[in-house]
């Protein structure tokens, strides 16, 4: 018993937010984000467009290539930081958004790292026996939690979901998955208010708390070597090489941080699934996005092997090889 990849879709939204827009709104400019962090544009939800509306048209695009009936879903999970509401979960907007009125939903969150999270759950609900048929969908409007004063942070962020339909299937995608956490971290990348440590107050808002923060330099390290060792396990357990992989999808947090793990890895870039220039950081939704651009491309085929690796908030990291 094995899990498949039945089908991908995804869905940006519409208006483009460009480094010259950015010049506009903070002390940076095209030239420093291009060469210190690989981004040219990025999108950004319309004011009446949430995480759920940008995974829905993610998951129905999915079903829609798949042809099949959203009655059939047993699950609907969705990997989010950046969700409608506190509660109830996306996953259950998502789920009567879709018709999916058979499956049970719920939200995920594991920040950048939620795809890949949500694909190591969805096996173990299919090869369990819980669930035939999974919907998997990661969607972030990081617009929204973005300081755009901060011009540390909000040159890097963007809104998008990414969906695959996953099903019990004879053969396994997945060869090899290795997820991890450290949460002695927290505090380099986080959103302090808005929780039940610090509820939203006048105080909360007037210190911009409901925003995200990080600590960049101090992250960009981290991010390399747990990466590194992420992907070196996930190829260890699918017992296969990297000359085998077909195509890298990394989370597209930084050009030079995808660089420097490529490297360690000893994998040309020409290999290297790339779309950090049109959308920025996407959070859980940018290894979902990558993949399903790859697939609808054409840059990897049925049969191929594909290495996916991600990091993020907690902190999180994952690696996984799949064969598409
Ligand atoms: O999603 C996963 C989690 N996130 C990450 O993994 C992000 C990891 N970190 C990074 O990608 C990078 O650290 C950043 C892109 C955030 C920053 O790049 P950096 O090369 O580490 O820059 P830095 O923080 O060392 O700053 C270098 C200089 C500073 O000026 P001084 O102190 O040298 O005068 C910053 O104030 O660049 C300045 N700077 C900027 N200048 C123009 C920082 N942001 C900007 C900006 N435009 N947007």
């Amino acid at each position: 018993m094995g899990m498949r990849i039945v089908s991908t879709g995804s869905y940006l939204p519409q208006k483009v937010l460009t480094n010259a827009d950015l010049e506009k709104m903070v002390e940076t400019s095209d030239e420093w984000i291009r060469t210190r962090t690989g981004v040219s544009e990025r999108r950004i939800a319309a004011p009446e467009e949430a995480a759920s509306d940008l995974g829905i048209r993610a998951g129905r695009l999915a079903l829609k290539r798949a042809n099949f009936p959203p009655e059939k879903i047993d699950a609907v999970i969705t990997a989010t930081i950046t969700g409608d509401y506190h509660f109830p979960s996306t996953a259950c907007i998502i789920q009567e958004g879709l018709g999916a009125g058979n499956a049970f939903a719920f939200d995920l969150s594991a920040a950048c790292s939620g795809f890949l999270y949500g694909l190591v759950c969805s096996r173990g609900l299919i090869l369990s026996g819980q669930c035939r048929n999974v919907l998997l969908i990661a969607t972030e409007t990081m617009s929204r939690v973005t300081d755009y004063t901060d011009r540390g942070t909000c040159v890097l962020l963007g809104d998008g979901a990414g969906a695959v339909l996953l099903s019990a299937d004879e053969k396994d995608a997945v060869l090899g998955s290795y997820l991890a956490s450290n949460g002695s971290y927290t505090d380099l990348l986080f959103m302090p208010a808005g929780g039940g440590r610090q509820p939203a107050s006048r105080e909360t808002v007037e210190k911009r708390l409901h925003f995200m923060k990080m600590e960049g330099q101090a992250l960009f390290k981290v991010a390399v070597q747990s990466m590194v060792e992420a992907a070196r396990k996930a190829l260890e357990r699918a017992n296969v090489s990297s000359e085998e992989i077909s195509l890298v999808i990394p989370h597209q947090a930084n050009l030079r941080i995808i660089q420097a793990v490529v490297k360690n890895l000893s994998l040309p870039m020409e290999k290297v699934f790339l779309n950090i220039q049109n959308y920025g950081n996407m959070s859980a939704a940018s290894v979902a996005v990558g993949l399903d651009e790859a697939v609808t491309s054409g840059q990897v085929k049925a049969g191929d092997l594909a290495l996916l690796f991600t990091f993020g908030a907690g902190l999180t990291w994952a690696a996984m090889v799949i064969r598409l």
